[in-house]
């Protein structure tokens, strides 16, 4: 117990109650801990295995270092579902093909009521009404967001896209000429630019402050989800503060931008869009935060990750390059050598991005595969089911790690080898249900895959064309050893104990 508890008093900052908070919160845990432990030692043969010990432990642990500890369970007992508590409510974190075909498709586990589990709000209502009512509310939402990602609306601002990121990179350095550049950083940032003019609109999407400042909030309320603030709800915590007033800022930056837009002249942007629609602006403003947060991590992480690996696997970034050099030959038919970068990418329409780049398709897949781990979850919302012989009662909360699926040396040998050419063999993947889940599967695919696939591209095809890149450490020397990537950073996955840059040199116009 006592590094859980100095984590517990390190993590608790501010409050003027905070030393009596602590000592009744300290209290509490252990009378809590001592009946769980009592609870939870006796498994029931119908029941996915508790694991052994004090369970507020195992909860910190979670919420501490969620990868780590599900993968160190997973490994303890292999190919063995198990379970254990956050609080009053049960988490089951499966594995295995059955588990995964259940999870995907069963209509009564809910996305929406899952995912709150990491924020702390368990709720307590398995209320069916309440259900169907969140179902129809994600189907709307959905249905909303694919308007604003069809293949006419991303064609219509594909070459407004590609000026967004160049403008962002022409900052860069000195010029945009030479230099290097944190891709955790500025990657991320081409890959911001982008979504803001998706949601958005031109005014923000230009504003470099506002833009600086949404990142660093949506960081913020990230960040806020501490095991103390999500465990220990009673205690004054600094970290839950920081979430609350981030959430309370970006709302209110966001809301400034719907209503100047809502009193301006219309245009094709994003926000127009929605009050076209007849929405109100706190709608549209929900909307906006809803993509800013499920879209920006993910495209991100792959984008970076890709970067790195093709630098480690020089054979894959040069046949990237020559695809890039095609698809802009067959569609450019200007003089080649006084058209700008700009004006070849934006010549290559949407379809061709989608459909005419194989080897770029299958290193993205593959970079999704080895360095995305989605921890998806659900609550099941319906009657008692069985998985393996064993109840998910009504109530409780389900984990499947991606990584179940996508590191299954049963259906990728060799999983962390990275070899995009698994993709371009004929039958890349084995007969078996959602043997892939980076883009989710079964009755909550990702919106945003046609999107975000559109994203990785044009950032990935602008760089590898624009400028020759190496991989050095902060002594500019190239790495030994390799970054490793810290799978427990969920937002940013950014490499473990060191920063590496991208060290670049300009070669195209
Ligand atoms: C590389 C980028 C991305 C990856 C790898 C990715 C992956 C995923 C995955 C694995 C899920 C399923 C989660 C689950 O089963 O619990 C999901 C769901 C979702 N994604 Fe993405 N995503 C990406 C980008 C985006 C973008 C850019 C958007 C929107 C602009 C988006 C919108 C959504 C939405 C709305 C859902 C929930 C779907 C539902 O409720 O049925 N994603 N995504």
């Amino acid at each position: 117990m006592s590094t859980l508890n100095t984590a517990i008093f390190q993590s608790i900052t501010g409050g003027d109650n905070q030393l009596v908070a602590v000592v009744v919160g300290a209290a509490t845990i252990l009378a809590t801990a001592a009946v769980c432990y009592a609870l939870t030692s006796k498994d029931q043969e119908h029941e996915f295995p508790n694991l052994r010990g004090v369970q507020f432990y195992h909860a910190w642990n979670f919420f501490q270092r969620r990868y780590d500890f599900i993968q160190s369970n997973l490994q303890r007992n292999p190919g063995k579902s198990f379970s254990f508590n956050v609080h009053h409510n049960k988490i089951i974190v499966l594995t295995g093909e059955e588990a995964r075909k259940s999870f995907y498709s069963n209509v009564r586990f809910s996305l929406h009521h899952g995912y709150t589990i990491l924020g702390g709000i368990s709720p307590v209502s398995t209320d069916s009404k309440e259900f169907e009512a969140e179902d129809k509310d994600i189907t709307l939402f959905n249905k909303k967001l694919n308007k604003l990602l069809n293949k006419n609306r991303l064609q219509s601002i594909l070459a407004t896209l590609l000026q967004d990121i160049i403008a962002k990179a022409d900052n860069w350095g000195i010029g945009g000429e030479s230099g290097r550049i944190d891709p955790f950083v500025e990657i991320y940032d081409l890959i911001f630019v982008m979504n803001a003019r998706i949601a958005t609109c031109d005014e923000l999407t230009k504003n470099e402050v506002d833009l600086k400042k949404i990142r660093e909030l949506l960081l913020a309320h990230h960040t806020g989800n501490t095991p103390a603030s999500v465990l220990l709800p009673w205690l004054p915590n600094s970290a839950r503060k920081q979430k609350k007033e981030a959430t309370t800022r970006l709302t209110a930056m966001i809301y400034a931008y719907v209503e100047k837009r809502r009193h301006s002249e219309p245009t094709g942007d994003a926000i127009d869009i929605m009050i076209a629609d007849g929405h109100a602006t706190e709608r549209i403003v929900g909307e906006i935060v809803g993509i800013f947060f499920v879209a920006i991590s993910n495209t991100g992480v792959v984008s970076c990750w890709m970067l790195i690996h093709l630098v480690i696997h020089p054979e894959w970034r040069k046949k990237c390059e020559e695809e890039i050099q095609d698809l802009i030959s067959r569609h450019f038919d200007g003089s080649p050598s006084s058209a700008t970068l700009y004006e070849k990418l934006k010549s290559i329409p949407i379809s061709a991005w989608e459909d005419e780049i194989p080897i770029l398709d299958a290193c993205i897949r593959e970079t999704q595969r080895i360095s995305l781990s989605v921890i998806a979850l659900r609550r099941n919302m319906g009657q008692d089911v069985n998985i393996y012989g064993r109840v998910v009662k009504r109530g409780d909360f389900l984990l499947y790690p991606s990584s179940d699926a996508n590191m299954n040396p049963e259906y990728y040998p060799e999983p962390e080898k990275y070899d995009p050419g698994r993709w371009l063999r004929p039958d890349p993947v084995p007969d078996a249900a959602y043997p892939f889940v980076g883009w989710g599967a079964g009755r909550h695919p990702c919106t945003g895959t046609k999107a975000a696939k559109l994203e990785m591209k044009l950032v990935l095809a602008f760089f590898l064309t624009r400028y020759e890149y190496e991989l050095v450490d902060e002594d500019g020397r190239y790495p030994n050893p390799l970054p490793v990537q810290d799978m427990n950073d969920s937002y940013e996955a950014r490499p473990r104990g060191a920063t590496y840059y991208l060290k670049y040199k300009r070669v195209a116009r």
